[in-house]
């Protein structure tokens, strides 16, 4: 059972309810589990009550550097003091900019957008302008934001050998869904096949480099990047959650596969609303605005907030500290100290549970093998992943249940020794408990 809490978070909770019909985003906990989050200070967030959580959240993922971090604080407030937005310029957009094009394999040039929805939407709009083609394939399970080209079967609910596009949103007029060609993830062959069958109307292959928590296999990306050259289609890696997270360079630089363009969000701006599409120089001219009165195709592309200074600033602050010496080495050790430790806890119990992902973002699978696509995703058991989290959020981590683990350079062994106690106690609960079946 969750704690009792105070008649003024029940208030906050209702209020809420009310307006915001209890959520912002979907991120969304059940009622005897819900919480309203008053703040947070490096890894830890605390509630209206003043109840205390180790997060795991961290905002879903942009706080690499754990909550109010001193630099990040300092850069804001001092650019909060000269000013929040221009809608033009700025030394912290184009500063920014640089810094990506230093740290990314395939980054030019830049464009900046204010979401992670918002940069994968542009870089399929810049793939289909540079290509003059229209489809897209990505891979079942994958996720790429909130707009129409992307909601498509990143949720499957069934396992099946031959996954078709299906949207995962009402409101998706059927032709958008029908310009995405939906492949299996890690399965090179079946991929092959079908880039080779529509190779002529494939603007571009969008991928997840770490769909999720799901790695690639041996291979795989540098089959994908093989494929997609071989038929002048572009390969877009998706690295909003990847990016400045398994490696300074992102999933490329980790997995050593140079995509043509790519997408940023999250960590790069360190909790404030910033993304960009990067790529090379000549695909991304296709944004260059004086196409239009030259009579060449034109990606449109713009934003009221785009490049937002607070942001960029943001950004700059937190790529700072991540440059500096140690910093990936920490994140790496904390989260293999909670995925080893997860692993024997849940090991010494014989419950069936593989700890999956790269780098500091894992997710908990109750499963007998490691789970390596969608469909295996599936076959796990979810419903006892998600009283995994439910009972991790009573006995005070704050977790996405059933979803992934965000750790930040925040994060202490002290904090390791406390979450796994709380794990033992968590897998302890979701013993105890009758099998109802998923
Ligand atoms: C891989 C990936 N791409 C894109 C997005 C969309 O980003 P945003 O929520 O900023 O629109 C997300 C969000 O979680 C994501 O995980």
């Amino acid at each position: 059972m969750a704690k009792t809490r105070s008649a003024q978070h029940a208030e906050w909770l209702r209020r809420g309810q009310a307006v915001l019909g209890g959520a912002v985003t979907s991120f969304v906990l059940p009622e005897t589990h819900a919480v309203v989050l008053s703040h947070g200070l490096g890894s830890r967030v605390v509630d209206v009550d003043g109840r205390e959580y180790i997060d795991y959240v961290l905002g879903s993922g942009p706080l690499i550097l754990g909550h109010a971090h001193p630099a990040v604080v300092e850069a804001v407030s001092r650019q909060a003091a000269l000013g929040s937005t221009f809608y033009t310029l700025t030394p912290a957009a184009i500063e920014l900019a640089e810094e990506l094009v230093r740290a990314v394999p395939c980054a030019e040039v830049v464009k900046f957008v204010s979401t992670g929805s918002e940069a994968t939407f542009h870089a399929l709009r810049i793939a289909r302008t540079y290509t003059g083609r229209s489809k897209v394939l990505k891979f079942e399970g994958g996720f790429h934001g909130t707009h129409d080209y992307a909601l498509v079967s990143a949720f499957p609910n069934e396992p099946t050998e031959q996954p078709c596009p299906r949207p995962d949103s009402a409101g998706i007029p059927p032709e958008v869904t029908q310009t995405v060609i939906v492949s299996r993830w890690n399965d090179l062959e079946y991929t092959r096949e079908l880039i080779e069958r529509h190779a002529d109307e494939l603007a571009a292959v969008l991928c997840e480099p770490l769909q999720r928590a799901l790695p690639p296999a041996p291979g795989f990306l540098s089959g994908l990047r093989e494929l997609t050259q071989r038929h002048g289609i572009l390969l877009v890696f998706d690295e909003v959650v990847t990016g400045f997270r398994l490696a300074y360079g992102g999933a490329q630089e980790r997995y050593g596969v140079v995509p043509d363009l790519a997408t940023f969000g999250k960590a790069l701006s360190g909790g404030y609303p910033l993304a960009a599409i990067a790529g090379r120089c000549e695909i991304m001219a296709v944004t260059d605005y004086g196409r239009r009165a030259r009579g060449e195709p034109l990606a449109y592309l713009s934003g009221t907030l785009n490049g937002n200074p607070l942001a960029a600033s943001a950004g700059l602050a937190t790529l700072a500290v991540l440059r500096q010496p140690g910093v990936y080495e920490h994140l790496y050790r904390i989260t293999d100290q909670l995925k080893v430790g997860l692993r024997e806890l849940a090991a010494a119990r014989g419950v069936p549970v593989q700890v999956i992902g790269d780098g500091p973002v894992f997710q908990v699978v109750f499963a007998e093998e490691e789970p390596r696509d969608a469909p295996a995703l599936l076959r796990a058991d979810r419903e006892r992943a998600v009283r995994f989290g439910l009972a991790c959020l009573e006995r005070g981590l704050f977790v996405n249940p059933g979803e992934k683990f965000y750790v930040s350079l925040a994060h202490t062994e002290d904090d390791v020794a406390r979450t796994l106690d709380v794990f033992a106690a968590a897998l302890d609960a979701v013993l105890a408990e009758p099998v109802t079946g998923c």
